[in-house]
């Protein structure tokens, strides 16, 4: 029997990922700020633990994981938020709204479950492709999934030698009532049963780094591999203009 710890389980991919991972036998922890969501996760299986607790709030975050109702093997940290920019006018109770869930959020998270890692776990960050490519109205959200990358791969450096292991995800677009309120075109979205299926597998084979759908990430790495000079010419109005729908 595995333990996974979900955050972000109460929507979307998270959601899915509770499902998934229930039915293939997994006791899932289960984290959300939705008491209705998360009691509503609970009744699926007694193996669903819900924990509520908001990413953002030190305190919450804290309390949460002094109460953990099992230690898990698998840190599956998923929550996030996304608001975009517009038309270059800078925000920055906007911009630290999403970098304190995206970003300061898992940190959070991470520092009150560290005292609990053991060799074998596997500590897992959700990502996004966005942070490989400067794309338009991404200053905010591209930004935070960008510092999560850098975190996640220095983090997986120095935690190496105490045998728990880092893996970092990159989504391309999943449709989710986060991209639902999109008002732009996204190329090659993918349905959240093949996000789920997607981590999962790699998850299960203990890879470190797992994009999806294949091909957009993809493109979006080798655009990543070129001169800022040429990404900026390629990406500006790619992905995120207004009224591309
Ligand atoms: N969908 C995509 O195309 C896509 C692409 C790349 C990466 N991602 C990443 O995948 C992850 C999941 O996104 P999603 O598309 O499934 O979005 P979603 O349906 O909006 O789900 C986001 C989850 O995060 C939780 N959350 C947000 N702020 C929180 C906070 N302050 N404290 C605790 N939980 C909080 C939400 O809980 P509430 O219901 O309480 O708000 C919800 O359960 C995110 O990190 C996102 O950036 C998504």
């Amino acid at each position: 029997m595995n333990t996974v710890l979900i955050t972000g389980a109460t929507s979307g991919i998270g959601e899915q990922l509770t499902r998934d991972y229930i039915s293939s036998g997994w006791t899932v922890i289960a984290c959300g700020r939705n008491k209705d969501k998360l009691q509503e996760l609970a009744s699926i299986d007694t193996r669903v633990k819900p924990l509520e607790f908001d990413v953002s709030d030190d305190e919450s975050v804290r309390e949460a994981f002094s109460a953990l109702p099992e230690i898990p093997q698998l840190w599956l940290f998923n929550a996030g938020s996304c608001e975009y920019i517009d038309k270059g006018e800078i925000d920055s109770p906007l911009i630290s709204r999403v970098m304190d869930v995206n970003f300061t959020g898992v940190v959070r998270c991470v520092e009150a479950a560290q005292p609990y890692f053991k060799p074998g776990h596997r500590v897992a960050f959700v990502g996004s492709i966005a942070s490989e490519v400067a794309l338009t109205r991404s200053e905010a959200y591209g930004a935070s999934k960008a510092a999560l990358s850098y975190f996640a791969r220095s983090y997986k450096n120095d935690i190496a030698a105490s045998g728990v292991d880092v893996s970092l995800i990159f989504p391309g677009f999943v449709k989710t009532p986060l991209t639902d309120k999109n008002d732009f075109a996204m190329p090659m979205l993918i349905s959240v049963e093949e996000a789920s299926k997607r981590i999962m597998h790699g998850l299960s084979k203990n890879r470190d780094f797992i994009y999806f759908p294949r091909r957009f990430t993809w493109i979006l790495r080798v655009i990543g591999a070129l001169p800022y000079q040429w990404q900026a010419k390629i990406t500006s109005g790619l992905v995120g203009s207004q009224g591309e729908q």
